[in-house]
């Protein structure tokens, strides 16, 4: 069949790349054009730039010219396409709802070609873009504004997870499609037809409404694990006494009943989904009249819980970090990824610098190129040129006076020795992920450890480390810091 991807990003570049190999004549379009000729140059160094993803360049690599083609224009190749597959991004307005314009403007583009087109074969216009309940329905509207015949929408959505989108892509373990017409369905099928009659693949054929919704279920629901274990166990295992959280997630997932999946503590999700979703369906649910309780609690907690670390460094272990220079490792919002799109290190790295540190110094094995990017701008805010990048884990810690681990590369679960072969005690580490199995080995050699869904550690001797401040006293967590409304 022959496919236009619309939009190349985390979502559009691995579909259309998984798409060419199974032969499909795959044309990718964006309107971004060094992105384009990032893809065109088959580079894997130019193509990780702007999607890092295992295996993904050489999918592309291999298919790129036999049946897979990148393209800034469109207009000469609408013709004779059987299905168009829209992966723009859609981010969140200030007020949660979902800034639709970067899709508009596509649509409207595509309409226009549409309505002028020749051959008026069969074409079906789909849906990947996480997109408010309700836009198949305004897509159709606007191709009949352009005058476009023979067409059909439909929601297909994407599930795929960062840092495993070709795995995703090659072997989801759903294909939801939400189309109105049989025909529609048919064409569908045949594009995904090595995942029709897949044993292990779902494949759902529904209403576009109920695709939609599908995916904002879906994507709130498995926030709220993660809000659960964030908001209720690591609560427990920081207040009480002897609860060991590895233990707890482990006697409470036994029942099978219960996810494990999201069972485990850390400072917050980040990525350019959940938070967006999360607040899209809020709004969405609350036009409609409803209430959103729930969603606003799995919200909250999350957001709180991107620099509560910070807060329990001050008031738990007294750490007063005006003037201090502190490492943050891990800067991606998760392992294997270079995105850092709503990463718990962006408020990290806010909350350290309105805190007044000398200095941070970052360090990720792969999103230096993004966090360069994402703070380099002096007019924005100066206080950006505190932070200085680095090659590696060792090179950020050396002369700092505290570290704090944000993101869960597995390489930082051998930082123990690390610390301890590069800075001396009195030192904090504050670790937003778990990351230290013989954690035990650091506070018996003098240095604090903080972590997530813990107590706080003191090394030896607890009482006079120097960067604490005197006589500040500890207030109860619960009442560290206002949760945003
Ligand atoms: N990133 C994920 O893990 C993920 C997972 C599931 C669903 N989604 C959803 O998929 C959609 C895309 O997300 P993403 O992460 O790939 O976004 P992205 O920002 O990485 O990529 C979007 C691309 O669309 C291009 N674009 C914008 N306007 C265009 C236009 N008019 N014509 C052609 N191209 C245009 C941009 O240049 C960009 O390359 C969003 O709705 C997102 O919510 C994302």
């Amino acid at each position: 069949m022959k496919i236009i991807v619309i939009g190349t990003g985390y979502v559009g570049l691995p579909h259309a790349a998984v798409l060419s190999e199974y032969g499909h004549e795959v044309h990718a379009y964006d309107i971004d054009a060094t992105r384009i000729a990032a893809y065109q140059s088959g580079d894997a160094d130019s193509i990780e730039r702007y999607v890092n993803e295992p295996g993904l360049a050489d999918i592309v690599a291999e298919n790129l010219g036999r049946y897979l083609f990148f393209t800034t224009d469109i207009n000469g190749i609408v013709e004779g396409t059987d299905v168009f597959f829209l992966c723009i991004n859609t981010p969140p307005n200030r007020d949660g709802s979902t800034d639709m314009s970067y899709y508009l403007d596509a649509i409207h583009h595509l309409g226009g070609l549409l309505g002028q087109r020749q051959n008026q074969q069969r074409v079906v216009l789909v849906n990947k873009s996480t997109v408010p309940i309700g836009t198949a329905r305004l897509l159709e509207s606007v191709m009949r504004e352009h005058g476009v015949e023979n067409f059909g929408v439909a929601s297909n959505p994407e599930f795929l997870a960062q840092g495993n989108a070709v795995e995703g892509s090659r072997r989801p373990d759903r294909i939801v499609i939400g189309a109105d017409t049989a025909e529609d369905m048919q064409i569908l099928r045949r594009l995904y037809s090595q995942f029709v009659n897949h044993v292990r693949i779902r494949y759902l054929e529904t209403t576009p409404e109920t695709a939609e919704a599908i995916k904002y279920v879906s994507n709130t629901l498995l926030l709220t694990y993660i809000s659960f274990w964030n908001g209720v166990g690591a609560r427990l295992a920081e207040a009480m006494p002897n609860i060991r959280m590895e233990d707890l997630k482990v006697g409470v997932t036994a029942d099978a009943r219960i996810s494990t999946w999201g069972s485990y503590v850390s400072n917050g999700a980040g990525g350019s989904c959940f938070g967006k979703d999360i607040q899209s369906l809020i709004y969405q649910l609350n036009r409609a009249g409803r209430k959103t309780d729930i969603l606003q609690a799995v919200y909250n907690i999350n957001e709180y819980q991107k620099t509560y670390l910070i807060d329990r460094a001050i008031h738990e272990a007294h750490f007063n970090f005006n003037q201090k220079t502190v490492a943050v490792l891990g800067l991606s919002f998760k392992k294997r990824t270079n995105d850092m799109r709503d990463s718990a290190a962006l408020g990290v790295v806010g909350a350290l610098l309105s805190r007044g540190v000398r200095a941070i110094r970052a360090y990720d094995p792969l999103a230096m190129d993004e966090a360069r990017r994402s703070w380099f701008n002096p007019d924005k805010n100066h206080l950006f040129e505190r932070i200085s990048y680095h090659e590696t884990a060792v090179e950020a810690i050396d002369g700092t006076d505290a570290l704090y681990i944000s993101t869960d590369w597995e390489e930082f679960r051998g930082l123990a020795r690390t610390i301890q072969a590069t800075a001396r005690p009195p030192y904090l580490v504050m670790d937003g992920r778990r990351m230290l199995p013989d954690f035990d080995m650091l506070v018996s050699a003098g240095y604090d450890y903080l972590p997530v869904g813990g107590p706080l550690l003191h090394g030896w001797p607890a009482s006079d480390a120097p960067y604490r401040e005197n006589g500040s006293t500890a207030a109860p967590i619960a009442e560290l810091r206002h949760v945003p409304a």
